[in-house]
């Protein structure tokens, strides 16, 4: 696994630890890169002044492409898979097609998060929420650059009330360390905010019900990027039928609320932990969030 993205040496100390575990953690035993680098390779000259008639050779030399270089990962310049809409309407009986819209409209007076925290405590239309013990609402800084939608938390979860504390949230912290991110600098969040008895996948109706809570959530969040982790999320917000393996690591855009925002998928960490050898791509993934996070201008 190549250590690019950012230099080493740009790195501190807690984020190369950090970059160190997660690399070690996902089996890396060498410190090879995907192709062979030229380390006899001039590095690029200073700019010659205008005046130089004769240029010295080794300048000739850094005009020659650059082995050690990776090519950027392709992948990333391809278009993304076109969203589809959801098709929802139909296959949701009556009565949760009623809820749906009551969510909807109980969302739409929301005018903060803690009102949107408020109503969906309150809210009685969804059947998870008697079978979860807890709103597992969000974790993390709501005025945070990057929100990171997960699918429903799991028993951790549903027991703290809070986002991404099992495992995998244990993982997926790991993950955020090793591009030098934390719960301090992303907001966390679920589709459904209530488990699903033994955590099974939530039903379309579900996902009907809880969509107009999460939409208002990222609408009322300070989020700029969307980092959609896992298949269930990414093809909710992403509005597509495409399936994880082909979303990962291609930005798409998310609209709600008059908002679009950047949304990158990635693979879940409880995927992660069930096959390691995948988190080569999810390092890839990261490393193209870490790289759109580092173009983005100051905010004023
Ligand atoms: N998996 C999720 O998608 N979300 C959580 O909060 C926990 C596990």
């Amino acid at each position: 696994m190549p250590p690019s993205g950012s230099s080493p040496e740009s790195l501190t100390p807690e984020e190369a630890a950090a970059r160190l575990a997660f690399m070690v953690e996902a089996g890396v035993t060498e410190a090879m890169a995907e192709e062979a680098q030229n380390r006899y390779q001039l590095s690029p000259a200073p700019q010659a002044p205008a005046a130089a008639v004769a240029a010295p050779r080794r300048e000739v030399l850094s005009e020659a492409p650059r082995e050690g270089r990776r090519a950027p990962i392709a992948r990333m310049e391809e278009p993304a898979p076109q969203p589809m809409r959801m098709q929802t309407p139909s296959t949701i009986p009556l009565e949760e097609k009623q809820a749906a819209l009551s969510a909807r409209s109980i969302a739409a007076d929301c005018r903060t998060l803690d009102e949107l925290r408020e109503a969906m405590a309150n809210f009685e239309g969804c059947s998870l929420r008697y079978t979860a013990k807890n709103l597992v609402f969000a974790d993390g800084n709501p005025n945070a650059r990057v929100m990171l939608v997960g699918e429903a938390p799991g028993r951790d979860e549903d027991l703290q009330g809070k986002p991404f504390v099992g495992p995998s949230g244990q993982l997926l912290d790991r993950m955020l360390a090793s591009i030098g991110l934390d719960r301090t600098s992303v907001y966390i969040a679920n589709t459904l905010p209530w488990r699903p008895p033994g955590n099974r996948t939530p039903t379309p109706a579900e996902q009907a019900i809880c969509m107009p809570f999460i939409e208002k959530q990222i609408e009322l969040s300070s989020a700029e990027v969307l980092v959609l982790v896992g298949g269930v999320s990414a093809k909710q917000l992403l509005a597509t039928d495409t399936g994880i393996m082909k979303l990962r690591g291609r930005w798409g855009t998310y609209r709600a609320g008059g908002r679009e925002l950047p949304a990158l998928p990635i693979f879940h960490p409880a995927y992660l932990l069930r096959q390691p050898a995948q988190k080569r791509l999810a390092w890839r993934d990261l490393l193209a969030l870490k790289t759109h996070l580092d173009k983005m201008p100051p905010r004023n």
